[in-house]
This record gives C-alpha cells, sequence and structure tokens, in this order.
C-alpha cells in the first residue's frame, strides 16, 4: 500500500494503525478533544462567571476519558454505577461528579453517597426516599438537583433521543405535585441541600429554540420557588444535546452563538428577580467527543446484484455502532489506502451481524473497493464504544489515543476469552 495514498486522521496514519492494531478499530484523538474543550472554556467558561461544564460520559466513557476530563478540571455526569466506578477509578474529584439516571438502585446510590459525590440529580419520589433514608442513616448531608421535564411539544431531533417532552420517562412534571409535596418534602428535609433544578431536551440539537423555551418554562418555577419558598437556588443544570455534523457539508453548530443567546436570555431574567444568578451548568457529551472519534474497518465479501446494488461488508457494524440500525443515523466515511483516488463507486457497507438491518452505509459513494481496503467512518467518537455490545459473540474492539502522532491503547480489544470469562458450564450430572 503507498502510504501517500493513506489516509491520517490528525497526524496518524490510520492505515498503519490498522496494521499494527488489528480491526474494527476506534481510534480517538486526543487533539481534536482539547480543541472541543478549548473552544467551551473560550466560548463559556472564560466568558460567563458562575458557570460550568460536565462531560456527559454516556457519550464515551473509559479511565482514561475520564482522566483527561478531570485534567482539564470539567465535572462528570454519570449515569449508571458503571459509568460511576469508572470516574471512581479515575480518581475523579467526587465534588464535581454529577449522578443521573432515571431509575438509581438503591445500591448505586449508595456507592454514590459512600464515595462523596457532589450533587445526586433526582428523578422520582423513590430516589428521593433512597437517597433520604441512606442520608439520614450515615448522618450525612446530600446536595441534589431536581430534573424536571420541561414538556416542550416540539423538539427537533429522533423521536428517541428527546427528553425534554412532557410524554417522557424522565424526570418530575411541572406540576401541583411538584410543587405542593416533592419541593415541600425536600425543603423540609433537613438531610437534603436542593442545589436546583435539572432538564436536559434532547440530543442531537442544532438550534437554541428548545433550550430557550425550556429556560422560560423552568425559570417561572424558579420565580415560583422564590416567591411562594422565599427559596433561591444555586445551579440550574441546562443539560446538553449540541448537535454534530456526520454527513458532509452539514454545517457544525456555532456553539458560542448558542451559547450566548441563551445565556443573555438567563442573565436578563434573573435580572428582574430578587436573586443571583445561579451557576449555570452545561453537560456536552456528543459536541466533546463525536467530532474526535473514527472507526476502521476491513473491507471482507463484495458482491453486486445486478441492477441493484453492490454490497460491501465489513469486520464489524452494529455491534460496534449501533447508531445506523437504531435511528437510522448517516454517517460518511473514506478508503483509508486509497484517499486520494476518486469516490466514483457506490456502495452500500453491511456489518457482519447476522441481521438484515446491520446495514452501516447506504449507497455511499467511494473508490473502486477491492476485499481487504480499510475504511474509515468518520465521527464515531459518541455513543458508538459506549454502546457497542457482543451481539453475535462479536468482539468489541479496541480504543487507540493518538495524540502528536503518538498511539496509545486506552481501552483493549475484546478477546474470545473475555467472550466466555463469564460463561458457567453446565453441572456434571450425578
Ligand atoms: C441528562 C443528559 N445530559 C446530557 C446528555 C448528553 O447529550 P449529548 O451527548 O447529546 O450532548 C444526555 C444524553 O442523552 C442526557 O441524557
Amino acid at each position: 500500500m503507498n502510504k501517500k495514498n493513506n489516509y491520517y486522521f490528525e497526524s496518524a496514519d490510520t492505515v498503519k494503525l490498522a496494521e499494527k492494531y488489528g480491526t474494527p478499530l476506534y481510534i480517538l484523538s486526543e487533539d481534536i478533544i482539547m480543541k472541543n474543550i478549548n473552544n467551551l472554556k473560550r466560548v463559556f467558561i472564560n466568558k460567563y462567571k458562575n458557570v460550568q461544564v460536565l462531560y456527559a460520559s454516556k457519550a464515551f466513557m473509559s479511565i482514561a476519558m475520564a482522566q483527561i476530563i478531570k485534567r482539564e478540571d470539567l465535572g462528570i455526569d454519570v449515569v449508571s454505577g458503571g459509568e460511576l466506578y469508572t470516574a471512581i477509578q479515575a480518581e475523579f474529584n467526587p465534588d464535581k461528579i454529577y449522578f443521573h439516571g432515571n431509575n438509581k438502585t438503591f445500591e448505586e446510590i449508595e456507592m454514590a453517597i459512600d464515595y462523596g459525590v457532589g450533587t445526586i440529580v433526582v428523578d422520582n419520589l423513590n430516589e428521593l426516599d433512597m437517597i433520604i433514608g441512606i442520608v439520614t442513616a450515615k448522618n450525612i448531608k446530600q446536595k441534589i438537583l431536581i430534573r424536571l421535564s420541561p414538556g416542550l411539544t416540539e423538539i427537533d431531533t429522533h423521536e428517541y433521543i428527546i427528553t425534554g417532552q412532557r410524554d417522557t420517562k424522565f424526570g418530575f412534571q411541572i406540576d401541583q405535585h411538584l410543587k405542593s409535596s416533592v419541593i415541600a418534602k425536600i425543603l423540609n428535609e433537613d438531610s437534603l441541600i436542593l442545589s436546583g433544578f435539572h432538564y436536559h431536551i434532547g440530543s442531537q440539537l442544532f438550534d437554541n429554540e428548545s433550550y430557550l423555551k425550556a429556560f422560560k418554562i423552568i425559570f417561572e418555577l424558579v420565580e415560583w420557588l422564590l416567591s411562594n419558598h422565599d427559596y433561591a437556588i444555586d445551579t440550574l443544570n441546562i443539560g446538553g444535546g449540541f448537535g454534530i455534523p456526520y454527513e458532509e457539508g452539514i454545517k457544525p453548530l456555532d456553539i458560542g452563538k448558542v451559547l450566548e443567546e441563551i445565556m443573555v436570555e438567563i442573565e436578563r431574567s434573573f435580572s428582574n428577580i430578587p436573586m443571583d444568578r445561579p451557576r449555570i451548568i452545561i453537560e456536552p457529551g456528543r459536541w466533546i467527543v463525536g467530532p474526535a472519534g473514527i472507526t476502521v474497518y476491513k473491507i471482507g465479501s463484495i458482491k453486486t446484484i445486478e441492477h441493484l446494488r453492490t454490497y460491501a461488508a465489513i469486520d464489524g457494524g452494529m455491534s460496534d455502532n449501533i447508531r445506523p440500525s437504531l435511528y437510522g443515523a448517516v454517517y460518511s466515511a473514506d478508503v483509508a489506502n486509497k484517499y486520494n483516488q476518486a469516490k466514483d463507486h457506490f456502495y452500500t457497507i453491511a456489518g457482519k451481524a447476522c441481521e438484515s438491518g446491520d446495514i452501516l452505509l447506504k449507497d455511499i459513494k467511494l473508490p473502486v473497493l477491492d476485499s481487504g481496503d480499510y475504511l474509515v467512518v468518520h465521527s464515531t467518537g459518541a455513543y458508538n464504544f459506549s454502546m457497542a455490545s457482543n451481539y453475535n459473540r462479536m468482539l468489541i474492539p479496541a480504543v487507540v489515543l493518538v495524540k502528536d502522532g503518538k498511539d496509545q491503547v486506552i481501552v483493549k480489544r475484546q478477546t474470545y476469552q473475555d467472550i466466555i470469562g463469564r460463561d458457567i458450564k453446565l453441572m456434571e450430572e450425578k
């Protein structure tokens, strides 16, 4: 293979990495992660007082990723015992951990409280009672945010990743019950510190319309709490959801502009009421890590159905990238070892899972493919590895972090031994 024809991701030769580590292979660029984090520092953290960025670890989580987030002094959003445990292994500052989730178990809540997690984002009454029980028994206090559903009617993204509508499994509805019993209960509970509210509208959002609408609804509740309970919240977490372009030619979101318009509305609103503007938190996941990742596959079988299509199968698919099957997500791709060749042939890239729905890319234009070629799929940093599965007992690929031309494995490739590692043979018949 002629190196000049190879696709370089940042300064890493993707063909060389594929040959070194095998395929399928997730490659994550630390430089791009840093570029996105520094951008957020420039347009948000260093621009406004009393604001914070949490990394939504559900997008991509590993110990090394938690270490990068810790090093950059961001907070982290975890939604399960597994994400929390990973953050603990990275010795993440507990005070900067926000524990989310719509159905936290007693064990998970206890683990979070024992680790001293700074804030628990309460999603429902069941959790509230468990938290009160645990912290009372330990004679400690716990800071909480109340997760709310703004009840928006129109949110422009895929149905499966909308969370801010009324009919949602997430959060408390803003209604009489919340005002008369839930909030009253929390304010009367010595072991709890009501820090404020949280809402997350949805993911892959490209304008701030929904953010502004949601804020106005939540702001009314902030005003209500102030005038009815003389209680001023100190934190408002407005969620994540900032979209990224997956297809060529789609304009990236101007996050500075979106955040500025939201902050102008927030500052204006709080300047009209007798309380300090609370700390404003955003919790992006995809926007930080999505563009920083690619996946390299090896092309195997190629078959043409006359006058219909040519399938080219890869050595991965829905088990390492579920999003095309689950959401109909579209990606762009290139051939890593034929990067400079004209893209003048249509292919449908089929995953190797035993599932007709395992089609990664449909009718994409690529150079003529040969078995053994390397296919690079772009912008796979978010919700790929974190949603990977062992369907068909496929091995979960390795994750390699690249920086300044250097490469390091940050998640080892699964082995067949890993796959059977938890299997237990049938007991011998006596
Ligand atoms: C509560 C919450 N916060 C943040 C996020 C991150 O979203 P995104 O990766 O789109 O920024 C999600 C994603 O589902 C979420 O549920």
